[in-house]
């Protein structure tokens, strides 16, 4: 990549989606209008000027599709319709209308690698093998050894545990399915399947005026049609992680510029989430605005650190180090720096994450409330001063916490994956006297699951998030007393205010802080992050104090001239010194 420059000043030109906070919504958990313990479309509508409130220019919303729910609606049954506890086709297009009404935009969650297992279109490809849409799925053979036992085509794990084939007994062949047994993959390979899927799942909506969608997985639609063995990562588990293998395949992009055709005869904007794609030249391939595919796309390189490497949560908690953020962030940030016609995104959280605060911050908002404050706002101003389209998850503009560590999982936790790794550590592991300890420690750190408990909205019970006699489908977080919307919501020092600030800020100087140029001043620092941002008359000067400890600094080095604070988190601002969790943000001219 050629030497970064600035861009020039934001530009009418700039299309609304690069310098855009975009707010992120799981249906099932934000609000419960009609007391059933789930929430629902109608509860989204209710809180549209709360989320208009906050500043932002859009709504992703999660799979709000008719599904049987074994992956929280990413197993969609049919694309066409409502999951009947979230409402109907009809709220959706009264949610569209409200969001346009206020001038924000609206972005659903196109699921397209796989469906649900209760797909007409599976059950049809399942009923036998010369079903017209046999083909629309991906269907093999077994292998056999030499004794005669069945084997899977290969040796694939699937993201959720266990093979990534399932044997139709029925029929007598394995489907593939990437993810849970209930989401078989979707065969590419068949134009068919591609002009229906086209067809159901993308223009549907975007004929009822969406502006946009969130591309769930959406490097996974190409397989090597010859599924290779996937090398073996961890000889103690019978099933490999094959993300080699199977992310950015041979036709992905072809397949792409195909749907990107019809995304833009309705101007939608597109972000792509993209996993298990560490060369910034194959990210570009994505997002180059030559190219025609999509907008921009999450890369996982921040969120996925302190993460194992085959089994996921095979890890200890806070097993991350300052130096190695900063080179995620680094990286992230040079797809963005003007050098190239690609574009990206900055987030610190969304569904499949655990809460920033939990994994990087302070997170104890009821013992420890000041420091819980002050990490959230530091870590608030972290993800707003990168450059790219800002994403905000719901419960992050009050500083949401993990599920406490002593929640019994398998009582209260939800979620597929964590409950498939809980229960094999428990089986596969009995002879490691640690393990289960261990990996309810890694679960308690980094679930998915605690970005999905209810949106606390204030402190009545079950948090205001469903009526108080109502049994809410996950449990409520224990600290919703201390920390809900309500308490924050008109103090001017809250969480909440600050991101309000923080975000009228950012569009405010969007030159810099969603375009400038990143420079991280000290790559080594394990204790405090100081990056630049430059723009051609600007520049940003970002320092943040990551622990918990008061640290010594030398900001008056990079600050030179005239300089304003445009945001804090403290009174004071020595330029020596950083209190436990402090940030700043300086404007340079
Ligand atoms: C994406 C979603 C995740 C889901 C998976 C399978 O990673 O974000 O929640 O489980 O795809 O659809």
């Amino acid at each position: 990549m050629s030497q970064p420059t600035p861009t020039t000043t934001t530009s009418s030109s700039t299309p609304w989606w690069k310098t855009a906070a975009i707010y992120q919504i799981y249906p099932a958990s934000f609000k419960d209008s009609n007391g059933d313990g789930i929430g629902d479309l109608p509860g989204i509508i209710g809180k549209l000027d709360y989320i208009q409130s906050l500043g932002v220019d859009a709504i992703w919303l999660c799979p709000m599709y008719d599904s049987p729910q074994h992956d929280m609606g990413y197993d969609i049954s049919d694309y066409e319709a409502v999951y009947a506890p979230y409402g109907t086709v009809a709220d959706v297009e009264t949610l569209i209308a409200a969001c346009h009404e206020r001038g924000m935009r609206i972005l659903l969650d196109l699921v397209i690698n796989h469906t649900s297992d209760q797909h007409a279109w599976f059950k049809e490809s399942r009923s036998s093998k010369t079903n017209p849409k046999r083909n629309w799925y991906i269907w093999r053979p077994a292998r056999y050894d030499a004794d005669g036992t069945r084997r899977p085509p290969n040796n694939w794990r699937s993201t959720f545990g266990g093979s990534a084939w399932e044997w139709d007994e029925e029929t007598q062949e394995y489907y593939l399915h990437l993810f849970a047994v209930q989401q078989p993959d979707l065969n590419w390979e068949l134009s068919e399947t591609r002009v229906a899927i086209y067809e159901s799942a993308v223009e549907f909506w975007l004929r009822k005026g969406i502006d946009g969608f969130r591309v769930d997985t959406v490097n996974m639609y190409s397989k090597p049609l010859d599924f290779p063995d996937a090398p073996v990562i961890d000889p103690t588990l019978d099933c490999q992680p094959a993300y080699s293998l199977y992310c950015n395949g041979p036709r992905i992009h072809e397949f792409l510029r195909e749907l990107g055709h019809i995304l833009q005869r309705y101007n939608a904007m597109t972000v792509g989430e993209l996993p298990h794609t560490p060369r910034m030249a194959d990210v570009l391939d994505y997002v180059s605005a030559k190219q025609k595919q999509l907008s921009m796309v999450f890369q996982f390189d921040l969120v996925d650190i302190g993460f194992g490497a085959g089994l996921r949560y095979d890890t200890s908690p806070r097993n991350w180090t300052l130096s190695d953020l900063r080179a995620r962030v680094a990286r992230t940030q040079a797809l963005v720096d003007g050098s190239t016609d690609g574009w990206s995104t900055t987030f610190l959280e969304n569904h499949d994450q655990a809460r920033s605060v939990s994994r990087f911050g302070c997170d104890d908002a009821v013992t420890h409330p000041e420091l819980w404050e002050r990490s959230a706002k530091m870590l608030a101003m972290f993800v707003a001063s990168l450059s790219g389209t800002l994403f905000v998850y719901q419960g992050q503009e009050i500083g949401m916490a993990n599920a406490p560590a002593d929640w019994d999982i398998e009582e209260e936790y939800k979620d597929l994956d964590s409950l498939n790794y809980y229960n094999y550590v428990k089986e596969h592991r009995r002879d490691d006297p640690g393990a289960l300890a261990r990996a309810k420690a890694a679960l308690a750190h980094l679930a998915r699951d605690h970005g999905r408990m209810p949106m606390q909205w204030d402190a009545t019970p079950n948090a205001g998030f469903t009526t108080a006699s109502a049994k809410p489908w996950m449990r409520v977080h224990d600290n919703y007393p201390t920390l809900n919307v309500k308490r924050q919501v008109h103090r001017p020092a809250s969480v909440l205010a600050f991101w309000r600030e923080l975000l009228r800020v950012r569009r405010a100087n969007a030159a810099v802080f969603a375009e400038g140029v990143f420079a991280d001043t000290d790559a080594s620092n394990e204790a405090v992050f100081v990056f630049e941002k430059r723009a051609v008359q600007q520049k940003l000067v970002v320092a943040l104090n990551f622990t918990a400890d008061r640290q010594v600094v030398d900001l008056a080095a990079s600050l030179g001239g005239t300089y304003k604070t445009l945001l804090k988190n403290y009174e004071e601002e020595p330029l020596d010194a950083l209190q436990p969790y402090e940030g700043r943000i300086y404007l340079v001219q």
